[in-house]
């Protein structure tokens, strides 16, 4: 079975891009097939790689996340992914927002999958120093795991 899952924050280049990487990273070594990618619900930063301090904090964890590159979430995600899962409230209601009719994707929040954090959000690190980012590494590989638990179990 393959799992179509898409990581969304507000400008794709901070949090999604390492949810998206903490995910495939679990997932893989779960045994799961999948297929990831991350959105922007504001296209303020198309086209751009990852903020370095997030490059930096993957990097650290062994992962390099410098070939993403962000793009704005579309309509048309909603049929090319089974789980379209938030980072944060925010990006939750504009997902909702923008949402067609009748589509049949799954949405909820990354914290959802982590026992005593659900309906909580992924904190925006984009005005934090590194610590930020570490923290937002540890938040989105706890809810990166606690989805691929999620998705064994069903
Ligand atoms: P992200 O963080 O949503 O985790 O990618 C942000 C990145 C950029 C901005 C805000 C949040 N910005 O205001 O440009």
């Amino acid at each position: 079975m393959l799992y179509r899952v898409l990581f969304v924050c507000l400008g794709n280049i901070c949090r999604s891009p390492l949810a998206q990487a903490a995910f495939e990273h679990a997932a893989t070594q779960a045994g799961l097939d999948v297929e990831v990618d991350s959105a922007g619900t504001r296209g303020w930063h198309e086209g751009k790689a990852p903020d370095k301090r997030s490059i930096s904090v993957a990097r650290q964890n062994g992962i390099d996340i410098s070939a993403q590159r962000a793009r704005v979430l579309t309509k048309s995600d909603f049929a090319q992914f089974d789980q379209v899962i938030a980072m944060d409230t925010n990006n939750l209601a504009a997902i909702h927002k923008l949402a067609p009719l009748g589509h049949r994707a799954r949405v909820a929040l990354l914290l959802d999958h982590v026992a005593g954090q659900e309906g909580q959000g992924v904190d925006d690190p984009w005005h934090g120093r590194a610590a930020a980012f570490e923290r937002t590494w540890e938040e989105v590989s706890l809810g990166a795991r606690g989805l691929v638990t999620f998705l064994q179990s069903r």
